[in-house]
């Protein structure tokens, strides 16, 4: 591997507003230097040997410098030049900073921790339509968590059980429910159908109760396809969509959330972000993907169970996670960060001591496994919402909601 010190540029500032700047932690037995040389070569003008085409005006202009290093982790700069958005966008930008570096064979792990955009690269991006004010807006819930589900089992129910899972669930008082991550347009609930019934189910719960539900329709397909599936579903009575961001793509997220004949909000799903997200030495930390979800204009993001939920994640990671949605660092609106994975009434007690109400949290099996079914699930995590909202100890709350003790008795 060609060793470069042309790369190598320690101490020195860089103009944060005319570079990409990304954070890398390195495993390796070779230099650190060395290793570090070699991803700025390889993501920018060079590659495992010195070629003649490479002038000194293209390297002046578009090489990558590695700023600083500070033990195994080291930051690199790209100057803004070498993106391209108006075509190429997020699929070429993680090109870039996540792309070919994670096959260098000097390197035995390397991960990218974050990635700090110039303005002139963030304006480019519109950020969520909706995001936590339009979808409290939308909910008519200015302040607690939302509470929602995810309908179970995740495949095989018919559109019409799936309505009347979402019916259950909307008179036990959740605010939103969604299609699970593979759910799409199987015989056995074709898309178009459930549409229908949902939004069939939703309006009763709003005309016999007025609470306001939404539920999010997966539409995760194929670039040239997802739009028109998202406008059908729109048309069909859909009051949220949903993408599968990892396995559909960044684009995809952006693409609805661009487009002005797109009126809903978009529920992003990160299903596969674990093969990428859980080594802590290999891959690329679910921080870079919240950025770009929000970039893209997703309107509520799975961030993780921060330690309390089935899916493996450090609190201290979903902490970024929530801090990139939410966070004053990007100028775009706040995307509502989603709990959700093994989740359950008890759980909620200390989730939102860790992240505060400005969540939406969402149980699947912790409301249809409820041992007086959806309905009594619904309440028990509506009522343990409210508990945490009031700050009354789960303990206390539990003595006098009926539906939330049984749900802790079940599930401790
Ligand atoms: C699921 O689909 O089981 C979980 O919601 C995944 O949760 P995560 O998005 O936090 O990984
Ligand atoms: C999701 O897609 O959010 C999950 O499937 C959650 O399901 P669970 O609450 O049963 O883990
Ligand atoms: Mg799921």
């Amino acid at each position: 591997m060609e060793y470069s010190e042309k790369y190598l540029h320690l101490g020195e500032r860089v103009d944060p507003d005319a570079n990409v700047i990304c954070i890398y932690k390195i495993t390796t037995d070779l230099d650190i230097k060395l290793a570090a040389a070699a991803i700025a070569t390889e993501q920018s003008t060079g590659t495992w040997t010195s070629i003649s085409t490479l002038n000194d005006e293209i390297f002046e202009k578009y090489h990558g410098r590695v700023i600083d290093i500070q033990g195994n982790v080291a930051t690199i700069a790209y100057p803004e030049d070498i993106f391209s958005l108006d075509i190429g966008g997020v699929p070429q930008i993680l090109s870039v900073v996540a792309g070919n570096l994670f096959g260098l064979e000097g390197l035995k792990g390397v991960r990218l921790e974050d990635v700090e955009f110039p303005h002139s690269m963030l304006r480019e991006f519109k950020g969520p339509k909706f995001g936590i004010p339009g979808l409290r807006k939308i909910l008519k819930r200015p302040e607690k968590p939302l509470v929602g589900t995810i309908v179970k089992p995740k495949i095989g129910l018919p559109p019409k059980g799936m309505a009347d899972f979402i019916y259950e669930a909307g008179m036990g008082g959740l605010t939103n429910g969604k299609d699970d991550e593979t759910l799409s347009n199987q015989r056995f609930c074709p898309l178009e159908d459930r549409v229908v019934a949902i939004a069939e189910a939703i309006d009763r719960v709003k005309a016999e109760t007025g609470h306001v539900m939404i539920h999010a329709i997966n539409v995760s397909t194929r670039g040239d396809q997802i739009l028109e599936v998202a406008e059908r579903a729109q048309e069909l009575g859909a009051s949220e969509l949903m993408v599968d961001v990892i396995t559909c793509g960044f684009a995809a997220v952006q693409v609805l959330a661009e487009d002005p004949s797109i009126k809903l909000p978009i529920h992003v799903h990160r299903t596969m972000h674990g093969a990428i997200t859980r080594n802590k030495d290999l891959g690329v930390s679910m921080v870079v993907f919240a950025k770009l979800v929000r970039m893209c204009g997703g309107d509520a993001l799975h961030v993780g169970t921060f330690g309390v939920g089935k899916m493996k994640d450090s609190s201290a990671e979903d902490l970024a996670n929530q801090r990139a949605c939410v966070g004053p660092e990007l100028p775009y609106e706040k995307v509502m960060p989603v709990c959700s994975g093994g989740m359950h009434p008890a759980l909620i007690e200390p989730l939102v001591k860790i992240t505060g109400t400005n969540v939406q949290i969402q149980a699947g099996g912790g409301v249809a496994g409820h041992p007086g079914g959806v309905r009594s699930g619904a309440r028990a995590m509506v009522q343990a919402v409210e508990a945490a909202y009031q700050g009354i100890p789960f303990s206390e709350y539990s003595k006098s909601h009926q539906e939330f003790r049984e749900a802790i008795n079940k599930w401790g």
